[in-house]
């Protein structure tokens, strides 16, 4: 029997499973709240794609805490995808000063790494060329709202049609739980103003950006893991 994502993701101490205790003694800290238990909701929603040849991108990938975790596990998850990580390195770069990024410690035969700001459309332009369409987008980055809202409006013509992006955390006043804007709904607004009136705004995306999420969204789903607290956006393109 094949491992399940949320089994890669406990063995890897992704904060994607739902093994509380066993990331607590891997990273030495941590409460109940530190798993966010996506790998359950993934685990039925990827299984088709599990043997195909698609190309798989995550936003944030080297957590100081478990650093590549997620890589792994999507890479052992996914036998035939091609695996893009995106991560601006944040905490090796300005935190531990490394001069550099290694590759090596995440990149693989199908793995591969690009250092960028996702809140830079630059940055983003790049990548999209080193991609090309993109089957399935996660994005686990900062969680600040407006890079939600700039990713998306800047990597959703990347997307292949039926497609899917994902957003992890959208923040919840009061609920969502780490190190985010409690105050600060943005993502989330956008999204359920775009649910229930079919017009897409922000102040974070370009006009153009705006309009082409708006005619090129096929649904919105929210997942919302009641045990953990944490809310993800569900993005099919058309
Ligand atoms: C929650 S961690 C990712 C965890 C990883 N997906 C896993 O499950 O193992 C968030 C990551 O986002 C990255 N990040 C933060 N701000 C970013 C930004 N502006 N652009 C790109 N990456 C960013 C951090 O460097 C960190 O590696």
């Amino acid at each position: 029997m094949r491992k399940t994502l949320t089994e890669l993701a406990n063995q890897y101490k992704s904060d994607k499973g739902d093994d509380a205790i066993g990331l607590r003694e891997a990273w030495g800290r941590g409460m109940r709240d530190e798993v966010h238990g996506y790998s359950l909701y993934y685990d039925q929603m990827f299984k088709h794609y599990r043997d195909e040849p698609i190309v798989f991108v995550e936003i944030g990938i080297a957590d100081w805490r478990c650093p590549g975790a997620s890589l792994k596990m999507w890479y052992e998850y996914f036998t035939q995808a091609k695996i893009y990580g995106y991560d601006n390195f944040w905490h090796e770069l300005h935190i531990a000063k490394k001069e550099s990024v290694d590759p090596a410690l995440y990149e693989n035969d199908r793995t591969k790494i690009f250092v960028g700001d996702q809140g830079e459309r630059a940055d983003i332009a790049r990548f999209v060329q080193m991609t090309g369409a993109i089957d399935i987008l996660v994005e686990d980055g900062s969680h600040y709202p407006h890079h939600q809202i700039i990713s998306l409006g800047a990597l959703f013509p990347a997307i292949k049609s039926g497609g899917i992006y994902i957003v992890e955390d959208i923040q919840i006043p009061g609920i969502s739980n780490g190190r985010h804007n409690y105050d600060n709904i943005e993502a989330l607004n956008m999204l359920t103003r775009f649910q229930q009136t079919g017009v897409m705004s922000s102040e974070h995306l370009l006009p153009q950006e705006a309009e082409y999420l708006a005619s090129h969204i096929a649904r919105i789903e929210f997942i919302f893991n009641v045990e953990y607290s944490y809310l993800m956006a569900v993005i099919v393109k058309k």
